[in-house]
């Protein structure tokens, strides 16, 4: 299950590639590609996907029949990395530098003197207009280098760094091959024809399992990304209306057009209603009866530092499905989103632990709150314990994948049904 990971992971540097990997994965199960701009026709039992911006995705598949509601979860493909600048090049007569700045609140210090690539989309200019394409340099294409300790004797004690002097990826001496004309040669086109980029800085090690661990980049959130695809197309099919969300710019609030603050998840939800016959009181009744789980990887008990937990609420490597909760709802758990999960864990035979901040400790944020703000329903934060989150190289347990896997399988054949009243039933 690592090795599918790892692979997915490798192909996956940029949301716009872990978007397409989920499309091409979709697109071999049998799913096939509709467009947001175009009208929708759905045949029964037929899975279908969409994305937007090429950066995120939404697969569905419709039922045979009527259905209970929407069996929905949604991972982040975006990671944090370092932006390459439109002006790509800072250029001296020793050396050439990228122009970057940071994309999320990635841990700096890991970023250096590894081997780095440069990865994302490049628009084209075609005869009628403009062509998107995705590169993915693949070599190690650039480098940042630390200072040595005879000159930054607080390396070791505390050092601050500064994304604008300090995280300067070096792409070579002077003078270097044009960078345009790699980015051209990669895109397959001449480099006249290159009109803009989106791309990043991103670390191209792969993934390794060692010792009951796995360490790779981009586990936050690509482990989640990667299993909840796979419990959806592995569930068996049942009176719902599955849902796979892939969301790009979680990293940075997910407040875009793509994100999880947008409008797309609604949309796709409301158009599949439409189509299927529903009308707006139909689609309220559907989400009504509906499912979220927003899946991000959670903190493990670090190692060296296990002063930085809630002590009861302590969650480890290797021990299954974490639930997420936190009073100021930056987690959306609550007795009841919890509780039908833990349902959904222990049918599938899966551990599960519970995750809260240290009370005095702001924790992180996710996209299950957001989402909820366009399309509201009961949701549960889960994840997979890491260390090292928003590390280069992060670190997870080697047999959470597939306990997320075996739980997302067994939730995405399950049907909710609610009665209002406060009882649920989940078969
Ligand atoms: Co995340």
């Amino acid at each position: 299950m690592n090795k599918a990971l790892f692979s997915f992971i490798a192909e996956s540097p940029t949301a716009f590639h872990a978007a397409a990997a989920a499309a091409k994965t979709l697109r071999s199960a049998g799913y096939l590609p509709l467009q947001e701009a175009e009208s929708w026709s759905l045949a029964p039992g037929q899975g279908y996907y969409v994305t937007r911006n090429l950066s995120s995705l939404i697969a569905f598949r419709v039922p045979e029949g009527d259905f209970s509601g929407f069996m929905m979860a949604a991972a982040h493909g975006d990671s944090p990395a370092f932006r390459i600048k439109e002006n790509a090049l800072l250029s001296d007569e020793h050396y050439v530098r990228f122009s970057t700045e940071g994309y999320g609140g990635m841990l700096c210090a890991s970023w250096m003197d590894r081997p780095l690539s440069v990865a994302g989309r490049v628009l084209v200019r075609t005869e009628n207009g403009l062509e998107t394409k995705l590169i993915d340099l693949k070599e190690p294409t650039a480098l940042i280098p630390n200072v040595a300790i005879h000159f930054n004797r607080n390396a070791n004690s505390g050092t601050a760094y500064n994304a604008a002097v300090d995280m300067l990826p070096l792409y070579g001496l002077a003078p270097k091959k044009d960078f345009r004309a790699q980015l051209a040669e990669s895109a397959g086109v001449c480099a006249d024809d290159l009109v803009t980029t989106d791309l990043i800085v991103y670390n191209p090690q792969p993934g390794i399992e060692w010792n009951g661990l796995i360490s790779a980049p981009r586990l936050d959130d690509l482990q989640c990304a990667f299993a909840a695809l796979r419990g959806f197309l592995d569930a068996d099919k049942t009176e719902n209306l599955p849902v796979y969300c892939l969301f790009d710019n979680e990293e940075v609030g997910s407040a875009t057009k793509q994100g999880a603050a947008s409008t797309f998840l609604y949309d796709v939800l409301a158009r599949v209603c439409r189509t299927l016959g529903l009308d707006a009181d139909g689609y309220r009744r559907k989400v009504a009866g509906s499912f979220l789980l927003s899946c991000d990887n959670a903190h493990g008990v670090h190692p060296n530092h296990p002063e930085y937990m809630d002590r009861n609420h302590a969650v480890y490597p290797n021990g299954g499905v974490v639930i997420k909760y936190n009073a100021n709802q930056k987690y959306t758990s609550d007795a009841v989103s919890a509780a039908l999960m833990q349902l959904v864990c222990e049918g599938a035979g899966v551990p599960f632990q519970r995750y809260a901040n240290r009370a005095d400790m702001p924790g992180g944020s996710t996209l299950g709150n957001i989402a909820n703000t366009q399309v509201s329903l009961n949701t549960v934060d889960i994840g997979l314990a890491q260390f090292a989150m928003h590390s280069a190289y992060e670190t997870a347990g080697a047999d959470d994948t597939a306990y997320m896997v075996r739980a997302l399988t067994a939730f995405y054949g399950k049907c909710l049904c609610t009665s209002g009243d406060g009882s649920y039933s989940l078969e």
